[in-house]
């Protein structure tokens, strides 16, 4: 194993939180050595300061979208934490449809957003759930989004092929059998259910490209790697993205108590979720 040396730790740990927000504090040199090692032998570089001079010097981004790749986490299942699926099912989803129906509104448009979609897991597990929930979509317009910083992450999200064992890890057999076709020794979603999710890559530190609101926001367990101040303005600027009484779920071991005052908490049995708070949508400044 090449070693990164603690000049190198700082120069790299200042370029990742640049790349994509990832802090990363003294003890977490193995993570550079671990994740980044296979980069040298890939482009050649000697050290990672010689990777580091190749990344800084790259005409165009392949090599900073594939140290994006190699650095971040995408660990995710199906119905991960059980909980938010169940909000969706038995709350925000009928209440999503009640009033919009109150409104007039046909088809019944249904706009949801993964941001930090990984490798599309969480988004198809609302897909499931809407599926569940609404039998015959005809009559709506469901527009599910996925983004996330990594190709990788996004190219797979879209492909939407799992292993077993990705499949194992919170789907039921049942659900399996319904809404997965076996493929190449896996499990590829039924392209209806594909048809219903766009992925694309997005940096979540950076200005949102144009977009409709939403009526759900998911972003979760991507924020508890950024530092206070990059976690305070992304969720600041995701409620910017709800529509009036749009939600936003995030991470089970989140919270935006203290650091988000113009989103309140809302309970729903075990679950939290955020709404703009109400004098804030009504355009009161406090
Ligand atoms: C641990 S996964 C969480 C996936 C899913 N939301 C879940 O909770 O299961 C974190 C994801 O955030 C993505 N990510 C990290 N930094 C990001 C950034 N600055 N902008 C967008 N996505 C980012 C990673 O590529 C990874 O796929």
């Amino acid at each position: 194993v090449t070693r990164v040396t603690a000049e190198e730790f700082r120069v790299w740990s200042q370029y990742v939180q640049g790349i994509c927000g990832l802090t990363l504090d003294d003890s977490k040199g193995y993570l550079i050595e671990h994740r980044l090692g296979p980069l040298l032998a890939e482009t050649g570089a000697a050290s990672f300061s010689e990777l580091y001079f190749k990344a800084k010097a790259e005409v165009g981004s392949k090599l900073r979208r594939r140290i994006i790749d190699a650095i971040t986490t995408r660990e995710t299942s199906f119905f991960r934490d059980t909980s938010p699926f169940e909000l969706l099912r038995h709350k925000l989803i009928p209440e999503i449809v009640d009033v919009k129906t109150r409104l007039g509104r046909r088809p019944i448009p249904i706009r949801i957003w993964s941001a930090a979609c990984s490798s599309g897991q969480e988004i198809y597990s609302v897909a499931i759930v809407l599926k569940e929930v609404l039998g015959d979509l005809s009559a709506y317009n469901i527009q599910l989004i996925g983004t996330d910083i990594s190709d990788e992450a996004v190219a797979k999200a879209s492909y939407g092929v799992y292993a077993a064992l990705e499949i194992d890890r919170g789907l039921a057999a049942d659900k399996t059998g319904r809404y997965f076709l076996p493929y190449n020794g896996g499990f590829k979603l039924r392209d209806d259910l594909r048809a219903l999710a766009s992925f694309r890559t997005m940096n979540l530190l950076e200005a949102f490209p144009p977009m409709q609101k939403f009526d759900v926001i998911l972003c979760r367990n991507v924020a508890i790697y950024f530092s206070e101040p990059d976690k305070k303005r992304l969720f600041e600027r995701l409620g910017g993205m709800l529509e009036p009484q749009g939600s936003l779920i995030v991470g089970s071991t989140e919270s935006l108590t203290g650091l988000c005052p113009q989103l309140e908490a809302k309970r729903h049995l075990r679950s939290v979720y955020y709404q703009v708070a109400a004098r804030q949508a009504a355009g009161i400044r406090s």
